[in-house]
């Protein structure tokens, strides 16, 4: 089969920078599709951690003056990642996080950041590196979404373009006047068929408008996703190119996250010896300060802190956990409210919950290592990663019935209409007294031990890998390919 070109366009990825599951898939995918034929390259902001990970990247070209400063495009490799760089200091040499102040403030020059990021991404997709002319430009997000309008706005043969949406509440919404100012033609793109999205512009719109494909990371979000609701503005856009629309779950790095050779945690498993969790379990109990208890079900939470996650249900559900006797370790950051009201809880229940706010990798390792269950209660979740490493961990799912959490998880109820076999426990509606029945559930069936092993089998038995998800993705850029030749 001839190999397929793809250029990646995404603002972080795993293990260079990373706020979110985009990072996990954009370091993944790319991987992945080896196998499958296809030569991905991805361009990243040249943020102090890409400039220092790529001290040694080439310099393929230099302008003087790149949307306001002097810019390079650099060419090389990081832990078997093909990257292009686009180092602009003025725009990227930032520390902390991709998108926001220390403050937690988006960046006010967010839309000239991105415009810059999707620019370059069109000019590759034009020729600009004569040694990797891609065939089809993948734009990962609402930063990289001008990518598919700047080639569209110029009249010269193009590569296809694929637009895939990880988070419809993040949409790159600006104020008009930067149409001019990141040199997108004023007359005929700020327009409701192009950038216009409600006086302003958008650069998710954008990408969804004006690119050949749209994905998003799961079939029951791509579904989501065309409701009023779901589509958060977009629904009637993603009604009316429902023939373009498709969904594809994400898996995860089955190398990074494996139980059996993880170097995080301190007692390494597999199938056949899932009792070692339990020296995993009291070395979390340890690290949370929770009581030192194999019988207590110990429920695990690794997120960002924010409303899509529906950690505010979990909090009206700790009267539930405390009565059940179950114990909670959550690791998060985000929302300043959510953080204090965590640290409060955690104050109120010594030895009971446990709650560490930041951002720790290792910590994630051992979480899903040790605890016995991995709460996920989203309100919305395009996808979800951490149920995911918590299948392969062991660690039993109790999540919200939607987006891909509904279609990666089996609940105990249903298997044996579906015809596989149970992973967890799902919820819905997504409501704290839903979410609490759904606990007690898992309690009854955490103190039956042939029950709770088998989910924790069938969970392990899951493929969670990106192997078949990546050919889903190779097949699209071929079937694109294919329609455009
Ligand atoms: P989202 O991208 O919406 O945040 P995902 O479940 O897709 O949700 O991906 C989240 C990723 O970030 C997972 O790899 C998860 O382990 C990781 N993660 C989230 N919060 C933390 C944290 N506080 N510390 C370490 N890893 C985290
Ligand atoms: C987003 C979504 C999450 C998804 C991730 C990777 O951040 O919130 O559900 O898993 O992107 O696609």
């Amino acid at each position: 089969m001839k190999p397929v070109r793809v250029l990646a366009v995404a603002s972080e990825v795993y293990p260079i920078v990373k706020t979110g599951g985009l990072a996990d898939v954009a370091g993944a995918l790319p991987l992945a599709l080896k196998a499958h034929g296809v030569e991905m390259r991805t361009l990243m902001p040249g943020y102090p951690d890409v400039m220092r990970l790529l001290a040694g990247a080439t310099e393929i070209r230099r302008w003087p003056d790149y949307f306001g400063g002097p810019g390079r495009l650099l060419a090389g490799s990081h832990d078997g990642l093909d990257l292009f760089v686009l180092d602009v200091p003025h725009l990227y040499d930032r520390p902390g996080n991709p998108y926001v102040t220390a403050d937690g403030v988006d960046w006010p020059d967010n839309g000239v950041r991105f415009a810059a990021l999707s620019r370059i991404a069109a000019d590759i997709g034009h020729g600009l590196v004569p040694a990797f002319v891609p065939d089809v430009v993948h734009a990962h997000d609402w930063q990289a979404g001008l990518a598919p309008a700047y080639l569209h706005y110029d009249n010269r043969p193009r590569p296809g373009t694929v637009m895939t949406i990880h988070n419809m509440a993040y949409q790159g919404k600006f104020a008009r006047e930067l149409t001019g100012a990141i040199g997108l033609p004023w007359e005929s793109s700020f327009d409701v068929h192009g950038l216009e999205y409600f006086g302003g512009i958008s650069f998710l719109k954008a990408g969804l408008q004006l690119a050949d494909r749209i994905t998003t990371v799961s079939p029951t979000y791509a579904h989501e996703i065309q409701s009023d609701e779901g589509g958060m503005g977009l629904g009637g856009l993603l009604r009316e190119r429902a023939g373009v629309l498709s969904g594809i779950l994400n898996g995860i790095d089955i190398e990074v996250w494996n139980p059996q050779t993880d170097p995080h945690i301190a007692y390494r498993f597999g199938a056949q010896d899932l009792t070692f969790r339990a020296a995993n379990k009291a070395v979390l109990q340890q690290q949370f300060n929770l009581d030192s208890s194999d019988e207590a079900p110990l429920l695990g939470v690794i997120s960002r802190l924010s409303w899509q996650k529906g950690l505010d249900l979990l909090l009206e559900a700790i009267p539930t956990i405390l009565a059940e006797g179950m114990q909670l370790a959550l690791l998060g950051s985000g929302d300043r409210d959510l953080q204090d009201r965590y640290k409060a809880v955690a104050r109120a229940n010594p030895g009971r919950i446990g709650v560490m706010i930041g951002y720790d990798e290792i910590l994630a390792h051992l979480i899903q290592a040790g605890s016995d269950a991995l709460l996920v209660p989203s309100r919305f979740e395009p996808c979800g990663l951490t149920q995911l490493c918590a299948l392969r961990y062991g660690a039993v799912p109790i999540v919200a019935r939607v987006g891909g959490l509904e279609d990666t998880i089996v609940d105990i109820g249903e298997a044996g209409t579906s015809g596989r076999d149970a992973t967890g426990f799902k919820f819905g509606p997504v409501t704290a007294d839903a979410f609490a029945g759904a606990l007690r559930k898992a309690n009854a069936a955490f103190h039956d031990k042939p029950t709770w092993r088998r989910l924790q089998l069938s969970g392990l038995a899951t493929d969670v890998s990106w192997r078949n998800r990546a050919g889903d993705y190779a097949a699209l850029y071929r079937d694109l390919m294919a329609s455009r030749a």
